[in-house]
């Protein structure tokens, strides 16, 4: 395997610091400009940055991924998400790169039954989702050679996650907490997602896959998973989605099947309780 040129965009980011660790433990060469020094939506600047540096490979965890913002703030949203992507996947293309895009559970409607394959037809139901879903199109339509990556329920170090505002909710006196029991999802280790990114670059990966840690759980249940691993905890009180009435409408069930992934990187992608445990450990509380 050679080093590999990497323009990593969204390294700040709370996938994109795991990732940025891991690219560069990995022997690669990185690039990861702030937000403040490349905006996704301008196509000339990145241009010259990309003939400047002449990466091999584009990965893109950039965007604006607030889910309600995204309702409120929809011509930012779809800036980014679609027509950021798509410049880089314009970009990709002229300079002769690959490009990662990640994208999200969020593009499906979650009304299937079971798992969600990569081949499941998408249909959003909020605007984030809409605006990731054109995002993957602007990349298959403009990349000569791309790879997206959806990914779920994301948590880790380096950015908020539902994990971490329940426990800052928690540390700052909350004695009850209200957590929505009726949608379900598989939460996803940043660290995780790094490494499966990592190999799929070395591994010149293309095509559409999903990458989730293994077991579906509602956000309750998740919640009741930190404050059992913790072993104390503020009371826990389900209530529906319609009850907690948040901007944006969420999937009742977007559970992706990694197995396509699996297959491909020769991975048995461990199961989230474990991650969870590694990443309350990192916390130190
Ligand atoms: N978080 C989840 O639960 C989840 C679930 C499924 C999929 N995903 C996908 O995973 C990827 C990474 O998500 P994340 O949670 O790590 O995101 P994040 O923590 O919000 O980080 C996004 C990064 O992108 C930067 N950014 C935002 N808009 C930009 C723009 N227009 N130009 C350049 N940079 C920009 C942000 O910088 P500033 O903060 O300075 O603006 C930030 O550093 C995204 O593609 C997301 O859709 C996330």
């Amino acid at each position: 395997m050679s080093n590999r040129r990497i323009l990593l965009l969204g390294g700040a980011g709370l996938l994109g610091s795991a990732l940025k660790d891991e690219l560069s433990a990995g022997g690669h060469l990185l690039l990861a400009p702030a937000h403040s020094e490349l905006e996704i939506a301008d196509y000339d600047k990145i241009l010259l940055c990309a003939r400047e540096f002449s990466p091999d490979t584009i990965v893109n965890c950039a965007g604006f991924n607030q889910v309600d913002e995204c309702e409120r703030r929809k011509e930012l949203a779809f800036q980014a998400n679609a027509f950021g992507a798509g410049n880089l996947a314009r970009i990709a293309a002229e300079i002769g790169a690959a490009i990662f895009q990640v994208s999200s559970d969020y593009i499906f409607k979650g009304d299937k039954k079971g798992e969600y394959r990569e081949e499941d037809l998408p249909d959003p139901l909020n605007l984030y989702g809409k605006s990731k879903l054109l995002g993957e199109s602007a990349v298959r339509e403009n990349a000569r050679e791309f790879c997206v990556i959806r990914a779920s329920w994301l948590f880790g170090p380096g950015g908020p996650n539902f994990i971490s505002k329940i426990l800052t909710k928690w540390k700052a006196g909350a004695q009850e907490l209200k957590v929505v029991s009726d949608e379900k999802g598989k939460p996803t280790y940043s660290l995780d997602l790094a490494n499966a990114i990592r190999l799929s670059v070395e591994r010149n990966l293309r095509g559409i896959y999903h990458f989730c840690n293994q077991g579906t759980v509602s956000w309750m249940e998740l919640a009741q998973e930190v404050f059992e691993i913790i072993g104390k905890g503020p009371k826990l009180i389900p209530v529906s989605a319609e009850a907690y009435r948040l901007p944006a409408q969420r999937p009742k069930n977007s559970a992706l099947s990694s197995k396509k992934i699996e297959a491909a990187l020769g991975l048995t992608i461990r199961p989230h309780l474990e991650a969870l445990k590694d990443y309350l450990e990192k916390m130190e509380i």
